[in-house]
Formats: C-alpha cells, sequence, structure tokens
C-alpha cells in the first residue's frame, strides 16, 4: 500500500507540476476550466506576459502555438495541435487575439467531446521561444442532452415537461419559462424569457400551457377530460424554444 502510494506521487511530480517549480517565461490569464457542448464553439479569452517582458518584443515575427496533453513536444509532435504559422492544424482553432498585443484570445470551433484535454500555450517570438507551464488549460467538451434538436435554420429546440397539479387556488399564478443561450461566438449570453398567467377558474380539463421564449406563446386544451376524482386538477406544459 505504501509502496503503491510513493509510485503515484512520484508520477505526478514528473508531469506538469514538476516543470512548473522551474522558472516559468510565459504566463497566460485565462479561464482555468472551460467546459462547452459537442457541436459548438468555445471563445478562450486569454492574454500572455513574458518573463521578463523585454525578451518579447512585438516587432519580430510571433507565432502562437497549442499543445495538447504534455508540454514536451519534441518526442510527440502530435500534440502540437495549432501553429499559428501554419494554414492547416490538426484542431479546429484559431488565434483571434493580437499575439502582438500579448492577446492569445482563441476560438476553438466543431467541438467534439474527444477534444477534452489540457492545454498548453506556447509563444514562439525567436530567439524567445517559451511554454506557459503554469497555466495549464483545462477543456470539457459534453455532449448535448440528447432532447435538444438543431433545426435547419441553425436554432436549437428543446422541450421541457413538467407536471403540476392546480386547482383554482393557483388562479392568476404566473409560470415563467427563461432560456439563456451564448451569442456572439461565446463572447456573451442572452437570455429570453416569457411568462404565462394561469387562468383556473372553469371546470378541470387537461390543458396545455406552451410557453415559448423566442416570442411564440400559446394556451391551448388538449383532450377533454372527465374531471378527475381530486377536483381542480390539471395539466400544464411548458414548452420553451429557442
Ligand atoms: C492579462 O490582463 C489582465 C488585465 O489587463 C492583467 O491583470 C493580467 O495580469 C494579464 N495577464 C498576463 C499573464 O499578462
Ligand atoms: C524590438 O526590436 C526592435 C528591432 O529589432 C528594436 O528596435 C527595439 O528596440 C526592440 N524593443 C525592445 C523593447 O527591446
Ligand atoms: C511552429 O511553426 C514554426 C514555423 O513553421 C516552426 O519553426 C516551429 O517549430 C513550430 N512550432 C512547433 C512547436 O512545432
Ligand atoms: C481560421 O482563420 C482562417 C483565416 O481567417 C480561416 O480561413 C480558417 O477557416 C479558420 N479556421 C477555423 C478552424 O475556424
Ligand atoms: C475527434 O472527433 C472528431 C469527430 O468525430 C474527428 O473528426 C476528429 O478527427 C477527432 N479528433 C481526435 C484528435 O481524435
Ligand atoms: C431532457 O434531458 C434532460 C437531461 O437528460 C432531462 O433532465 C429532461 O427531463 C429531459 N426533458 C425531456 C422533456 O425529456
Ligand atoms: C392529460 O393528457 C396526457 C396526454 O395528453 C395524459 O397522459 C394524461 O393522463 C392526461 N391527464 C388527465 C388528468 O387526464
Amino acid at each position: 500500500m505504501v509502496t503503491a502510494t510513493m509510485l503515484l506521487s512520484v508520477f505526478l511530480l514528473s508531469s506538469a507540476l514538476a516543470d512548473c517549480s522551474k522558472e516559468s517565461a510565459l504566463f497566460i490569464t485565462a479561464p482555468k476550466n472551460m467546459e462547452a457542448l459537442s457541436g459548438s464553439c468555445l471563445l478562450i479569452p486569454c492574454n500572455f506576459s513574458a518573463i521578463p517582458d523585454q525578451d518579447f518584443n512585438s516587432t519580430r515575427t510571433t507565432f502562437g502555438v497549442w499543445i495538447k496533453h504534455d508540454i514536451h513536444f519534441s518526442d510527440q509532435t502530435n500534440n502540437v495541435i495549432f501553429n499559428s504559422s501554419r494554414v492547416y492544424n490538426s484542431y479546429p482553432m484559431n488565434i483571434t487575439g493580437d499575439l502582438s498585443q500579448k492577446s492569445c484570445t482563441t476560438l476553438f470551433s466543431r467541438l467534439s467531446t474527444n477534444y477534452t484535454e489540457t492545454y498548453y500555450f506556447r509563444i514562439e517570438n525567436r530567439p524567445f521561444l517559451a511554454t506557459a507551464v503554469c497555466d495549464p488549460q483545462r477543456i470539457i467538451v459534453k455532449d448535448p442532452p440528447n432532447n435538444i434538436t438543431e433545426n435547419t435554420d441553425q436554432t436549437f429546440t428543446t422541450k421541457i415537461q413538467k407536471t403540476i397539479t392546480l386547482s383554482d387556488t393557483h388562479d392568476g399564478l404566473t409560470i415563467s419559462c427563461s432560456a439563456t443561450y451564448p451569442v456572439n461566438e461565446g463572447r456573451g449570453v442572452k437570455t429570453a424569457e416569457e411568462r404565462k398567467t394561469l387562468s383556473v377558474s372553469y371546470a378541470p380539463k387537461n390543458t396545455s400551457v406552451s410557453i415559448s421564449p423566442s416570442g411564440l406563446v400559446s394556451a391551448a386544451p388538449v383532450e377533454p377530460s372527465p374531471p378527475p376524482a381530486s377536483a381542480g386538477s390539471r395539466t400544464a406544459k411548458m414548452e420553451p424554444s429557442v
């Protein structure tokens, strides 16, 4: 047992942590952990600084590089998944930030779950070459809930069905439904909200209330059914769509 624990700690030390304890010449500021849905894209807001600062000179050609999994890429060149000097890269990434202004903001497109990894940023501004070994960037890509469907016009629809038992004490109650979604390549979020006031004044029926934050709001009774034993019980449905 003791042996196993020691082996584990040796293994952990041999990875990034050990390299970070050496003096790093490059640091980035970016969200450490990011999560995104497969099929979407992710904007990584990022800036960097060189230590010492004068080693980086923006008048020289600058390349930004993303390396996956392990900072030691010389014998694993497949881990160099993006190099801004190249037109074709193995990962659908682009540095949209201005490297000369020390921005390493990166757009990661067409995400799929197999891109869940730890990434390291590197600057090549010869003779200044440095990898931000102390700033691993963790990205988790998850599959969206399978009840989200993509429409032909690039919008998405999801349905959330909630059954609540109503009585006339709920008359005038407001049901609100909101949906939050990323806009502008992930730079911001938007929230759509709709409210619907319940009217529970007539004999119980199987009623469906449909709320759609994108604009459409409708309420329609479906399948009139005989009043159940517990008077005043009915079903409400909320269907937000964005
Ligand atoms: C990134 O920019 C922010 C705000 O300007 C600054 O506080 C931070 O130190 C910068 N990070 C690096 C690594 O240069
Ligand atoms: C950057 O390089 C240019 C040209 O080589 C030089 O003139 C300038 O002084 C350098 N800037 C710094 C801050 O070292
Ligand atoms: C990035 O591209 C430049 C120019 O082609 C090359 O010199 C450099 O070795 C590449 N960097 C890595 C980490 O592969
Ligand atoms: C990256 O940017 C270039 C030039 O703007 C563009 O041609 C290319 O399609 C982009 N790649 C991705 C994966 O978005
Ligand atoms: C990840 O999956 C996508 C889509 O299935 C595929 O195109 C891509 O080559 C895969 N990449 C890696 C590194 O496995
Ligand atoms: C959609 O999926 C989520 C997560 O799997 C689940 O919680 C929710 O109840 C589902 N909604 C419907 C209408 O199936
Ligand atoms: C209301 O209708 C749904 C399907 O439309 C049905 O499953 C449910 O049993 C009905 N409820 C009542 C109280 O009749």
